[in-house]
């Protein structure tokens, strides 16, 4: 199936008119990977057989910091339309920045206090740039459910409050990460890795699994285990220089207090080379009484 492109405001309104059943939008910025193709399947399947799934496909400059990857974030459209295609995508919306931004962006979405932590500290700016683009799309969309990655975890966190506190009527639904066969998580800017990075680079994923495999032996047991692999990756030459590793409650995104025992996500976020990386893990800490 060769889905419709819109590239305007005006295009997307009209191939929303042709849609019938639940419309489920995959928010991306292109340069689709394994990754994207689970949330492109989970959106087809949320859509069923009447229903339409749409992928905005949109480098959003709001959500890039100064001196950051914007230019060379890859954009490869025509290998992204062919991947919505095999995947029965109904339409790509693929605007160009005019059309999101025909004026400066002065009205936009205060992500509240977890904006401001991990991934909010390391890039100012960065889920204000997210909520309002994702909220713009959403409003030219107009879908009932939309589907994001668990490997963006505190994004979808945020997300799910815009939701919430912004009374909007979306169903947000989340796909597990997809994995490289090494265990890193599939992502966009991989492609930047050369190979020793891509070496450097698996210490993420396998601090986090180090750390999920002590978590058995509580908080402080799990994170030595994570930062063990931390360590010795950032003796190794590409370096890995560790932003954060840290252990925290899903359902606030804050800090775990000492002692804590139930559901948590360890997250990490770090850089090899020009390449940031960010993971986390979903895991259950024991109780130690
Ligand atoms: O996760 C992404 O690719 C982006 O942050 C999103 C949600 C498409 C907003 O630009």
């Amino acid at each position: 199936m060769i889905p419709m492109l819109a590239r305007t405001r005006i295009g997307m309104a009209a191939a929303r008119q042709t849609m019938g059943g639940p419309v489920v939008l995959v928010p991306t910025m292109g340069a689709l990977h394994d990754g994207h193709r689970a949330l492109l399947r989970r959106g087809r399947e949320l859509a069923g057989p009447g229903g339409a799934v749409v992928v905005s496909i949109f480098v959003n400059p709001l959500q890039f910091g100064a001196g950051t990857d914007l230019d060379r974030y890859p954009r490869p459209l025509d290998s992204d339309l062919a991947i919505c295609g095999e995947e029965g995508v109904s339409a790509v919306f693929a605007p160009l920045t005019e059309q999101m931004y025909p004026s400066a962006q002065t009205v936009t979405v205060d992500p509240g206090p977890v904006g401001q932590v991990l991934e909010g500290a390391f890039r100012p700016g960065f889920f204000t740039g997210v909520l309002t683009v994702v909220l713009k799309i959403a409003n030219l969309v107009r879908p009932q459910m939309a589907v994001f990655g668990q490997k963006d975890a505190q994004q979808v966190f945020l997300v799910r409050r815009m939701v919430a506190e912004l009374n909007l009527e979306i169903d947000i639904v989340t796909v597990p990460t997809v994995r490289e066969p090494d265990g890193l998580a599939a992502s966009s800017r991989n492609s930047y890795l050369s190979p020793a990075e891509r070496v450097a680079a698996r210490s993420l994923s396998r601090a986090l699994f180090a750390g999920a495999a002590a978590a058995g032996q509580g908080s402080d047991a799990l994170l030595a285990a994570a930062r063990a692999e931390l360590a010795a990756a950032a003796a190794a030459d590409p370096p890995l220089v560790t932003d954060y590793l840290e252990l925290v409650n899903p359902a606030t995104f804050l800090e775990l207090p000492a002692c804590f025992s139930g559901q948590a996500t360890l997250l990490v976020a770090g850089t090899i080379g020009k390449t940031r990386l960010i993971d986390n893990v979903p895991l259950t800490l024991a109780s130690l009484s």
